[in-house]
């Protein structure tokens, strides 16, 4: 019997070093209740007195044994399973990232935000208006009546007989003066639209930017200080600039203004084309029948305002020469302008 015993260690032993994970079979087969171990000692019955404790105890130590090895076996595989999940489920940290595409502004975007940098920096505010507007407002209020010719150069898109596409961003300063007494101080970018074709320099969606200043007091000459200081904080220190008599039904006088080419500094060259001046605004003192439909009392309050087309300083600032490429959304064309 104690031979029989000692086989079934040594091949209990055996087969749970080789069995790896199913370890219950050999449990069961061992040391369940018609395992190989209990079929033995069933045995016991036919020992002598004093065989009976010495086997008793050899049958006890060898169910230990097999059991503490069972036990070993199952700890060993559960660390075996420990180890591969962490291995599957390691994270590189050092492996580097998924980098997302970031776009860029659009030149447009870019410069308008420049334009409001530079007057924000001034004390302007920035006013907004509706791009669907009256007839009121982006004309008549602006001293330009229903039969005025300045109407043929601003023909827009009409959604009824009343209410327009605005061909301008004046009428916010019309807007403005309705809504707030002075003194009055902002600026206006946004979309104006014109019935024109599409070509080079025309586009019948464009964008402007608006400044209209009210007080007691204003004259042409903080308007030309004002355009000076802008002038040369947009296109450079050395950068001088020009006042030319025109007409705009709503300022009074009313000027063109020129900036000394910054590309040749004023000798004349292909961006200037030979002049040594590029046209950049329009100007003027705030004609008083416009303050007037405003509420303003023209011999208390003056004003200046000015307007300025975006593209027109995008495509000179970047050297553009055909505004299309302001539309077509080219990407090759728009990372340009990191
Ligand atoms: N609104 C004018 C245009 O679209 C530009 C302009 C000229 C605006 C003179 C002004 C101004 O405020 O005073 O041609």
């Amino acid at each position: 019997m104690k031979e029989k015993l000692l086989k079934i260690a040594e091949e209990a032993s055996s087969a749970i070093d080789a069995a790896g994970a199913d370890l219950e079979a050999l449990r069961i087969k061992y040391l369940g209740k018609k395992g190989e171990l209990t079929a033995v000692l069933r045995g016991m019955g036919a020992l002598s007195a004093e065989e009976r404790p010495v086997i008793g105890q050899l049958a006890n130590e060898v169910r230990a044994k097999i059991e503490a090895k069972i036990e070993a076996g199952r700890e060993a595989a559960r660390a075996r399973e420990l180890e591969a999940k962490l291995a599957s489920e390691k994270i590189d940290v050092t492996v580097p990232g998924h980098k997302t595409p970031v776009g860029v502004m659009h030149p447009i975007s870019l410069v308008q935000r420049q334009l409001e940098e530079i007057f924000l920096g001034m004390g302007y505010e920035i006013a907004e208006g509706p791009e669907v507007e009256l007839d009121y407002y982006n004309f008549q209020a602006l001293n330009i009546p229903e039969d005025h010719p300045a109407r043929d150069t601003q023909d827009t898109f009409y959604i009824t007989d009343n209410i327009l596409l605005r061909s301008q961003t004046s009428p916010v300063q019309v807007r403005t003066m309705e809504q707030k007494k002075p003194p009055i101080k902002i600026i206006s970018p946004g979309r104006v639209y014109r019935s024109d074709a599409v070509d080079a320099t025309h586009s019948p969606l464009f964008h402007q930017l608006e400044g209209l200043v009210v007080d007691r007091g204003v004259t042409m000459g903080d308007l030309k200080g004002t355009l000076e200081s802008f002038a040369k904080t947009m296109f450079g220190e050395d950068t001088r600039i020009r006042f030319r008599p025109h007409h705009f039904p709503f300022t009074e006088p009313s000027a063109e203004v020129d900036v000394s080419c910054f590309a040749c500094g004023g000798k004349g060259c292909r961006l200037c084309k030979g002049e040594g001046w590029i046209e950049i605004l329009g100007s003027g003192m705030v004609h008083p029948n416009v303050l007037k439909s405003c509420g303003i009392d023209p011999d208390e309050y003056s004003g200046f305002a000015f307007g300025m087309g975006v593209e027109r300083i995008v495509m000179l600032k970047y050297h553009i020469d055909d505004m299309r490429y302001l539309y077509e959304n080219d990407v090759r064309f728009l990372h340009q302008f990191k």
